[in-house]
């Protein structure tokens, strides 16, 4: 079998080979999970890239909300419409069809989309699994829980996002640590009732590690999928231009730059791969709440 892929984008980096790796699903997963396998995630938005992650052997790939400030410029992700994401969840899904990859592909309800009713959540998670999600994501605890509840009871499958959420940085004051002292508690059972709602992943953005640690052996079926979180979760999910040094801002302390060394963007994802599955990344030592 060819190790090159035909593509109306141009010549895509060799493969691996797609024949000997399975689709991901969510039993495939918790394959993963149960042999102590780090699963692996990073964002992309289009078609050429999610291609080149899904070649690398990233598992999960997220066209998250944060394409509003990698793509198109913005100061936050609020401002991020659904018509967009629908767009950029068609892309990546054309992209990952065309090299027939493997990725488990997770759609992010924007800001707004959502927080109406479950019933607004049903019809805008149903515009983003039409366009070729496997799962959508949403932010926050509490009373998501209802919602997530009624979009898995119905089939489609959920992420949830605790920590820094970055839809409510307005209202939490800064991209800052969250889940420290006494909110601590508040986040753990906010997580233990999305577990209890069906959710099957949940995204843990800069929370202290042992609180994610601890989360992670407390949700057996939801898996923890941590940025900025320490190395003790099930996962690990990176902004795709951050890892790759492209970032038009500051990175986050706990990114680190997979392009150097690399000569490609694949061997940067590889790289990526192999380091969040062998432990060596995160590098707790990089964050002083790890
Ligand atoms: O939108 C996004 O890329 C995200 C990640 C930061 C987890 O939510």
């Amino acid at each position: 079998m060819s190790n090159t892929h035909a593509s109306p984008y141009g010549t895509l980096p060799p493969a691996s080979p797609v024949a000997a790796r399975k689709p991901i699903s969510l039993p495939r997963l918790n394959e993963l999970r149960e042999r102590g396998e780090k699963i692996t995630m990073l964002t992309a938005y289009d078609a050429t890239f999610a291609a080149v992650a899904d070649a690398a052997g990233v598992e999960c790939i997220l066209v998250g909300d944060s394409l509003g400030m990698v793509c198109q410029g913005l100061s936050s992700t609020v401002g991020v419409t659904l018509e967009t994401m629908r767009y950029h969840v068609e892309s990546v899904a054309r992209g990952i069809r065309r090299v027939q990859g493997t990725a488990w592909i997770v759609g992010d309800l924007p800001f707004g989309s959502y927080q109406e009713s479950k019933e607004q959540a049903l019809r805008h998670a149903t515009v983003l699994m039409q366009a070729g999600a496997h799962m959508v994501k949403l932010e926050g605890g509490g009373w998501t829980t209802e919602t997530v509840h009624f979009l898995v009871e119905r089939g489609i499958p959920v992420c949830a996002h605790l920590g820094l959420t970055p839809q409510t940085v307005h209202a939490l004051g800064g991209y800052r640590v969250q889940g420290r002292g006494d909110s601590a508690t508040k986040l753990r059972h906010e997580a233990l009732a999305l577990q209890d709602a069906g959710a099957s992943m949940v995204v843990l953005e800069m929370v202290p590690k042992p609180l994610s640690t601890s989360l992670t052996l407390e949700l057996p079926t939801c898996h923890t999928i941590g940025i900025g979180a320490g190395n003790g979760t099930a996962g690990q999910v990176l902004v795709m231009h951050d890892m790759l040094g492209v970032n038009l801002g500051k990175n986050p302390k706990f990114v680190r730059n997979f392009m150097e060394g690399q000569t490609s963007v694949q061997a940067a994802m590889s790289a990526y791969v192999a380091a969040v599955k062998d432990g060596t990344f995160p590098d707790n030592a990089k964050h002083a709440w790890a």
